[in-house]
């Protein structure tokens, strides 16, 4: 039986300012996906190991499955395919988890069928699958999971996907506290409206934010990483938010906010030392309020999923 494993990497979403619009790949975690071609048409999901949580295994249910009938349906194919989740990252832990099995299953699942569409094609039906995961289908885990780098979404309708450049030292610490927050609560403490002074001051980031980016500019991407929108909702539902963000900003990272819908906190920074010793400090505060956490360090995935055995 044709069969291929691909790696799909974790996402940092939001970025700070960037709510729904920015998000980046990283390296590390990731996901392993394989994938078994069917001449029978139908997803079965064969086994998922790691944290399985209440990951569902019904096709209907699984954003991989989702996301793959999809594609077969977008294509008319009556082939199938047996998948196997090998989560190597939290579930809800606001590292783009959904996103991550989504992406993989479908890159894998296209080149087993002999690469019908081209990788950004295969976008519409991973958000599809993030709207299965929890209610709205925001792009801004699966975009990066899928496109690797730095994504902004200009536009969800019509989709207008943008890849820009990120700073070539710039590494990533995340820290994993363990709770979890459902993306859907998260989203529905948020009010809908906004004041023009909190937008001015959010699109001033954005904007500085992006030049940053491409104009190499370390400190004006860090001090654009600001968000007076989201965060200070999201804050409250992580114990020790603010103190882990100051011992970040202490030990030396560039910025600090909340990943996707959190809990998971990243923190950008200049150097692999820099992103070790935030790490540290971030973990500190953490064991000080008895919260268990897991860091992960990363330089930014550019790639997006690869193929890691077939
Ligand atoms: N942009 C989404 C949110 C990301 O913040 O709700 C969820 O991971």
């Amino acid at each position: 039986m044709k069969h291929i494993k691909i790696f799909a990497p974790a996402t940092v979403a939001n970025v700070a300012c960037g709510f729904d619009i920015f998000g980046f790949a990283l390296n590390n975690p990731g996901d392993e996906i394989l994938l078994r071609l069917k001449e029978k048409r139908g997803i079965v999901i064969s086994k998922i190991t790691g944290d399985k949580g209440m990951l569902p295994e019904e096709p209907e249910k699984n954003t991989a499955a989702v996301s793959v009938m999809a594609l077969l349906d977008y294509i008319k194919s009556d082939k199938g395919f047996e998948i196997e989740i090998h989560k190597k990252m939290p579930l809800s832990s606001g590292l783009g988890s959904s996103a991550a099995s989504a992406a993989g299953a479908l890159f894998g699942a296209n080149i087993l069928l002999g690469k019908p569409l081209e990788v950004k094609e295969l976008l519409p039906f991973a958000i599809e699958s993030e709207r299965v995961a929890c209610g709205t289908g925001h792009a801004d885990n699966v975009a990066p999971a899928l496109l690797g780098g730095f994504v902004i979404i200009r536009s969800y309708n019509p989709l207008d996907i943008i890849k820009i450049p990120t700073l070539p030292e710039l590494y990533c610490t995340v820290i994993h506290p363990s709770i979890e927050i459902n993306t859907e609560y998260a989203r529905s403490i948020l009010k809908s409206e906004i004041s023009l002074k909190d937008a001015v001051k959010q699109l001033g980031n954005v904007a500085g934010l992006v030049t940053g980016l491409f104009t190499g500019d370390y400190n004006l991407t860090g001090r654009s990483l600001e968000d007076v929108i989201i965060e200070p909702f999201r804050a409250k539902l992580i114990p020790g938010f603010y103190d882990v963000k100051k011992a970040a900003l202490m030990s030396g990272a560039l910025g600090c906010s909340i990943s996707g819908s959190g809990p998971s906190i990243f923190a950008l920074c200049s150097s692999g030392e820099t992103a070790e010793k935030a790490g540290k400090a971030m973990k500190e505060v953490f064991n000080k309020i008895d919260i268990q956490s897991h860091v992960y360090i990363s330089e930014i995935n550019e790639e997006g999923p690869k193929i890691i055995e077939s």
